[in-house]
């Protein structure tokens, strides 16, 4: 079904399945075999999703000049641990000694990013830093994001099934200027959890406040 299937000048994926052709991961095993993995812990519109944010950071990546294969599986692992149960989130992190915040503590969808690198390491051996710290930081930012972070981080918010208010404003900016559409993006995920009345993460608080700093200094 050619509709269903997307290439590029190197490989073939089957959107339906994940199918790609053969080739050898950082760690073990095929794409394919990852992909099955995967697909079999998420729901189909999961899958779509990070099959999206991976088609969107290796065509980032080619852009900026990371690396695209990174980029892919940074994309395709990000959100792993996102349907676990919030308290299955909680005791993986407790019983891991990963750091809890109390913002944590009392939204607990965001340790799905820390938890889902920790569990990309130990299920499938994954042991690259740059993907896993792309994952980990992919919900709420962080200080002194890497390019990868922030290709993840973006590619995360306008991959194409995204549909949110604002979404097609940002995604023509990921291939002007990364900094800047970081900048607006964390501002607009302030302004979106502040109009909700949510708490924001003081990471994202943090890197707010570097941006600002950034370009203060840059004026
Ligand atoms: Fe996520
Ligand atoms: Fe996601």
């Amino acid at each position: 079904m050619a509709e269903e299937r997307k290439t590029d000048k190197n490989r073939e994926i089957d959107i339906k399945t994940g199918a790609k052709e053969e080739r050898n991961c950082p760690s073990f095993g095929t794409v394919q075999d990852y992909c099955a993995v995967l697909k079999n812990s998420m729901t189909a519109e999961r899958w779509l999703h990070s099959l999206g944010v991976a088609e969107t950071a290796k065509k980032m990546a080619e852009f900026w000049g990371a690396d695209p294969e990174k980029a892919w599986l940074a994309g395709i692992f990000h959100d792993y641990a996102r349907e676990l149960p919030y308290r299955q989130l909680m005791e993986i992190a407790q019983e891991n000694g990963l750091d809890i915040l109390d913002e944590e503590r009392d939204n607990p969808v965001v340790l799905h990013a820390p938890v889902g690198a920790f569990l990309v390491k130990k299920d499938f051996s994954i042991t690259d830093g740059e993907i896993l710290s792309a994952i980990s930081k992919h919900t709420v930012g962080g200080e002194c994001l890497t390019l990868l972070d922030k290709i993840i981080f973006l590619a995360d918010m306008v991959e194409p099934s995204r549909n949110w208010p604002g979404v097609d404003k940002l995604r023509a900016k990921v291939y002007q200027d990364l900094d800047q559409t970081m900048a607006e993006a964390i501002e607009g995920t302030i302004e979106y959890l502040q109009e909700k009345g949510c708490k924001v993460h003081p990471v994202t608080l943090k890197a707010w406040h570097q941006i600002k700093e950034r370009e203060t200094n840059r004026e």
